[in-house]
């Protein structure tokens, strides 16, 4: 990619839309003629690829879910033959085999143009050494943002996650400005510079690009203050591509612009599978319009979110990924995402964000109690006033009752990567 914005991230919308008409035809006809399952199911719900005469006919054709692709391990779902694949990522379910993801070259090139794209627009530049602790191997996130940033003109430094020590070492040495990590495991790299009597205000660091799970402006707030940073959201999964299917703009922190030239967003929802206005929350649905070895036609991805117009870009936003359907607790009747859980517990001033919930089933109905850490330097006498007030605000703000239990700093397991928020303990109780 030149430097600077890509033309069609401010093209208008008439032509951003006739350019994702043709390629939404492409990309249905390569899934249709190049991979037989995909022409099964067209066959089957008795839609064609030249049925699609407008964005909107894209509503007639079935969804892909990732059980569809689960059940076509390891490589029914590839469009194109086994030796032109440039590489193979997978991620691992919780259960049972892994979904495994491929790409051709080109395929490499365009999501490394897209996290490039999405690097810039969270204020990184040719030239700016960007430290990246976003695990390397199978994962998506190390070598997706490596290949981004290095397409961009950035020096990488591909630390991946762990040795949490280094980490800092490290930052503290090379002076990147830029770190892309997930928002957990950013606090885990922010408490181990105060360990190390490191002021984190001071480190080099610029800008956070965080993300591969759900955190809240509560936690940006926290980490821009702390770390004096610009935090900023990257969106993407590996069925789609990997990171960088959405960024928010530095200049305007208010959700990720979908990059709409490659990926088709609808809004569903969950339950009847009917496409809902923009503005509405639902399930987020993407089609891929560019991707060869791995088309994905209206893939549900489980994340519950709203689409936004454009504001820094011409592309429509997503709002913050409130949770996926599958990290939906019911608690006593009511529905709730962790995401809300820590929005409280950061209005705590004696609480820490670290924390867990832990679900229980004791009778008929789930019950939780949120694990959280007391803050460095906090007091008990704090600590139990705070474990009240956030008891008080969840069943005020939220509905529900919970128990809270305020542990001492460093008693929650910190994570690597993505922060495990839930201990399910209702199967063995
Ligand atoms: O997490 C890709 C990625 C890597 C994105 C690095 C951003 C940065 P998967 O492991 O396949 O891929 O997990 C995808 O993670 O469906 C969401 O539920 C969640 N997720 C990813 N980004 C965000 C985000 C990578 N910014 C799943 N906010 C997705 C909330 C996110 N949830």
């Amino acid at each position: 990619m030149g430097i600077g914005l890509d033309r069609i991230e401010t093209a208008s919308r008439d032509e951003l839309q006739s350019l994702q008409r043709d390629r939404l035809r492409w990309s249905v006809g390569h899934a249709y003629h190049g991979n037989p399952r995909y022409r099964a199911k067209f066959d089957a719900a008795g839609v064609h690829p030249d049925d699609l005469a407008s964005l909107d006919d894209l509503a007639r054709f079935p969804f892909t879910t990732k059980a569809d692709l689960r059940d076509a391990y390891p490589f029914g779902f590839f469009a194109v033959p086994e030796d032109r694949l440039a590489r193979i990522h997978a991620s691992s379910g919780t259960t049972g085999k892994p979904t495994v993801v491929g790409y051709t070259r080109r395929d490499i090139a365009t999501w490394s143009d897209i996290v490039a794209r999405s690097i810039y627009a969270a204020g990184g530049r040719p030239g700016m050494k960007v430290h990246i602790a976003y695990g390397y191997g199978l994962f998506t996130g190390g070598l997706g943002t490596h290949y981004g940033a290095e397409a961009l003109g950035c020096t990488v430094i591909p630390m991946s996650g762990g040795q949490t020590e280094r980490q800092v070492q490290l930052i503290h040495d090379f002076r990147p400005a830029i770190i892309m990590v997930t928002p957990s495991y950013m606090l885990a790299i922010l408490d181990e510079f105060r360990r190390q009597g490191l002021d984190p205000r001071q480190s080099s660091l610029q800008i956070g690009i965080l993300g591969a799970e759900p955190w809240t402006d509560a936690m940006r707030d926290e980490l821009e203050r702390d770390l004096a940073i610009d935090a900023v959201d990257i969106y993407g999964l590996s069925e789609v591509i990997g990171p960088g299917v959405a960024q928010e703009c530095r200049e305007a922190k208010d959700g990720a612009t979908i990059w709409e030239d490659h990926f088709y967003p609808e809004i569903i929802d969950p339950v009847t599978g009917a496409v809902l206005p923009d503005g509405e929350q639902g399930e987020l649905v993407l089609t891929s319009l560019t991707k060869e070895a791995m088309p994905v036609i209206r893939y549900r991805t489980g994340d519950l979110t709203r689409l936004l117009p454009g504001t820094a870009r011409t592309m429509r936003r997503m709002a913050r990924v409130t949770g996926r359907s599958d990290d939906m607790m019911i608690i006593r009747g009511v529905n709730v995402f962790p995401s809300q859980i820590e929005e409280q517990i950061l209005a705590c001033p004696a609480l820490s964000p670290h924390y867990q919930i832990e679900l229980t089933r004791p009778g008929r109905m789930d019950e939780a109690r949120i694990l959280v850490e007391c803050r460095r330097g906090a007091t008990v006498d704090e600590g139990r006033r705070d474990s009240r007030e956030l008891a008080g605000r969840i069943k005020t703000l939220i509905g529900v009752s919970v128990a809270v239990d305020v542990r001492t700093d460093g008693d929650i397991a910190r994570s690597q990567g993505k922060a495990k928020r839930i201990v399910d303990l209702r199967s063995i109780a």
